[in-house]
């Protein structure tokens, strides 16, 4: 073991009565937390659940220098547990860290961590259908400064929470034409916490217009799809599934990934490129079955029912023999351990 993890445990330890937890409302009993200062990581540790201790000044108060990761652990057929694509999830962190001056958390600490962290925790991850344990790996700047700048100090933290489904009905979106999420040359394609803030105010106003989320549009001319809400946009149309190719404002996400590696192995066409307004407008106008879905780690796939684009409304299919569910069936085959993981994607923690 490269790192050396002490490890608090709870002195009294409660049984996981998770059924009825509302997404990312109850921790579990324990965290990590790693402190970084004079370009190093100090004191990793695993303790309870608390409270932390911050100075008003932390410049993640007032710059929002945040980063975090969302992962998650399953139960598998034969009883272990499995932490879903540690390795992409560890890259992609990376990646946010970097675009946000961070310092990045070296790999061996980054597993240990959540290793001992999930075993420690392993009554937390419900068994069940459609459940897990969400992992949030996350990093703030903590150092106390009110000054502009790149942090020196941070901290660097996982907790854990079990998840059911993130959408309880398919969704209502609004293609969202006059606000956006990112532009190229932002900070779109990181996972920092700004990215999620700015998307608020348009989200919160499409949902009093009666939607359960917006599709969102490049910042250009909005023109093309981006992403749906805070997932990936994905279709699956003229036997194709088609998703937003990769940019600098669109997020790598690991579910995308994972559906449309999925999706070749099955022989499904896929195509990673621009789709524009006018091509998904064109397909719904002509009444062509389109499958609008999200795609992301805390929703899975989320089904698009409805559509709606410059206040026409369309409908999209979500028929139980939709391939989005096809795709999510295999998906989570893997996870669970009841179909071979070809491509190492689990990590067996016990
Ligand atoms: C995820 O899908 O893991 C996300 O990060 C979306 C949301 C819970 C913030």
């Amino acid at each position: 073991m490269e790192y050396n993890i002490s490890v608090t445990p709870q002195a009294e330890r409660t049984v996981a009565e998770t059924k009825s937890i509302p997404f990312g409302k109850v921790p579990t009993e324990h965290m990590f937390i790693a402190e970084y200062k004079d370009g190093t990581w100090h004191n990793p540790r695993i303790v309870p659940f608390h409270d932390l201790s911050l100075s008003p000044l932390a410049l993640c108060l007032h710059y929002g220098q945040t980063v975090f990761e969302g992962m998650k652990a399953f139960v598998t057929a034969d009883g272990g547990i499995n932490i879903f694509r540690m390795q992409k999830h560890y890259d992609r962190f990376c990646k946010s860290l970097d675009r946000m001056c961070m310092p990045l958390v070296p790999k061996a600490l980054f597993d240990e961590a959540m290793h001992q962290l999930v075993q420690l925790d392993a009554s937390w991850v419900p068994d069940e259908p459609e459940a897990s344990l969400y992992i949030r790996p996350f990093m703030i700047a903590s150092e106390g400064r009110i000054g502009v700048k790149v942090a020196d100090e941070y901290l660097f933290m996982i907790v854990a929470s079990p998840a059911y489904q993130y959408y309880a009905n398919p969704l209502k979106v609004k293609v969202e034409t006059e606000f956006s999420r990112a532009a190229e040359g932002g900070t779109g394609a990181a996972k920092c916490g700004g990215n999620y803030g700015g998307a608020f105010y348009p989200t919160e106003k499409a949902k009093r217009e009666g939607f359960d989320q917006v599709l969102w549009t490049d910042a250009k001319n909005h023109e093309f799809i981006e992403e749906s809400g805070t997932m990936n946009a994905m279709f699956y149309m003229n036997d194709t599934l088609i998703t937003p190719a990769l940019s600098g404002s669109i997020l790598d996400g690991v579910t995308r990934d994972s559906l449309v590696t999925i999706a070749k192995e099955a022989g499904i066409k896929v195509e990673t490129r621009q789709v524009s307004l006018k091509e998904l407008t064109d397909a719904l106008e002509a009444g062509q079955r389109v499958e609008a879905f999200g795609a992301g780690t805390a929703a899975v796939i989320a089904p698009i029912e409805q559509i709606t684009i410059a206040g026409k409304t369309y409908t999209c299919y979500i028929g139980e023999d939709a391939m989005m569910f096809q795709l999510k069936a295999k998906l989570n085959n893997i996870r669970k351990g009841l179909a071979p993981d070809t491509h190492n994607w689990n990590y067996i923690v016990k």
